[in-house]
């Protein structure tokens, strides 16, 4: 196999590249990948030919986000609780929010995958950045559908792009608490103690601390303050029920995507499929049910390039994912139900509505679905675990 997409090292908000485009991928190249907690990787070959998985933001724009958010954070860090975010930080990464909006709303592909395959960083940087760009996502589907309400509850259409931005920004710092919480405690492995837990649940009160000075607006500071709130008032810091403002709805429910779909990539290596389940299974409880809507309509739950197992036993991988109708992909069938190679063919399951997805698999040949799936266990198994590693290990 060879490498479809260059592998980089993230250090600081920089990439170094690791591994070039076309590079061999040799048994010894995927355990060091896997050592190095890389468990996907694009590859080039004849079967995944002319599949080109779209990237939400460009390299370049990730780059120059990725090093505004590492300065913001550092700034943060090295001046400790009493700090002030410079103006100066605010206005570039707010100016990096509407590139990122202009780059999301001049793609027509549907943008299936957040995860950047190409890099492995630093954890929070990276997930505030998706994060920013999800919620950026579900908001702007949000508002188009169903508008936003003012202050007297009248819905409003106008406004959208400033509403945004405000968003935009809030979803960028929405963990930047976390950096006064002592790391031994973040990167703890396993379970936290309740004191331990009692210290992690205050990162929403210290990120709003730390941008309460008045360079940023209301629509900002309550998705850091609200993003573990929950409709259903399991949430915190202050386990709020009713009053949830909906860039707070947003910014949770684009961290406990962004939280279970990077530990599946980096650590469990669950199926792709499982965080956006998650997400599904959530609506009425922690997440209003007509946003949820809007994120099943927006983000699709198999990625281009990713190998799946159809209801009738052929096996292939996601070739295209279009907008109009995320969850039936074109697939390329390239396997036949015991295994055996066939010509391969594309299938677009909007079409053929008699096929479903029924799982994705780790390889096109070998033994069938040799992952746990979130069906395996109960429903409320997969809930309690996952949330639990979500507002636990995660925060
Ligand atoms: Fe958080």
């Amino acid at each position: 196999m060879r490498l479809g997409r260059p592998v980089y090292s993230c250090s600081a908000g920089v990439r170094l590249p690791l591994l070039q485009p076309d590079a061999l991928v040799t048994e010894r190249v995927r355990a060091g990948l896997e050592r190095a907690g890389v468990f996907a990787v694009y590859v080039n070959d004849a079967i995944s030919e002319g599949i080109a998985p779209v990237e939400p933001i460009s390299a370049e724009l990730r780059d120059r986000a990725m090093r505004a958010l590492d300065d913001t954070f550092t700034a943060v860090a090295t001046q400790g609780a009493v700090t002030r975010i410079p103006g100066e930080q605010i206005e570039r990464l707010g100016n990096v929010v509407k590139a990122i909006l202009r780059e999301l709303r001049s793609r027509r592909e549907a943008v299936s995958s957040l995860m950047d395959l190409n890099a492995f960083d630093s954890h929070t940087l990276g997930h505030s950045l998706n994060v920013c760009i999800l919620g950026l996502m579900i908001g702007d589907q949000s508002i188009r559908r169903h508008g936003w309400r003012d202050g007297r509850g009248e819905v409003r259409h106008g406004d959208v792009d400033d509403r945004l931005e405000k968003l935009g920004l809030g979803l960028l710092l929405h963990d930047i608490g976390k950096i006064l919480i002592p790391s031994e405690i973040l990167q703890k492995p396993g379970r936290l103690s309740d004191d331990e837990m009692e210290i992690v649940r205050e990162h929403p009160k210290a990120g709003l601390d730390l941008i309460e000075n008045g360079a940023f607006s209301s629509l900002s500071k309550v998705a850091v303050i609200g993003h573990h709130e929950r409709l259903d008032g399991r949430g915190y810091p202050y386990g709020r029920a009713d009053d949830l403002h909906p860039h707070a709805q947003i910014a949770g429910m684009a961290d406990v995507y962004d939280a279970v779909s990077s530990m599946r990539v980096y650590q469990a290596r669950r199926p792709t499929h499982e965080a956006w389940e998650l997400v599904m299974s959530l609506a009425g409880t922690a997440f209003p049910i007509e946003l949820v809507h809007v994120f099943k309509d927006t983000i699709a739950p198999y990625p281009e390039g990713v190998a799946v197992q159809l209801s009738d036993g052929r096996r292939g991988i996601v070739a295209r994912v279009s907008r109009d109708h995320v969850t039936r992909p074109v697939v390329r069938v390239t396997h036949d139900p015991s295994g055996a190679p066939l010509t391969p063919h594309d299938l677009d399951l909007y079409e053929a509505q008699d096929v479903v997805i029924a799982d994705t698999l780790q390889d096109l040949v070998g033994p069938s679905d040799p992952s746990p799936r979130a069906g395996d266990r109960s429903p409320d198994e997969t809930h309690e675990q996952t949330l639990s590693t979500v507002l636990g290990a995660t925060a």
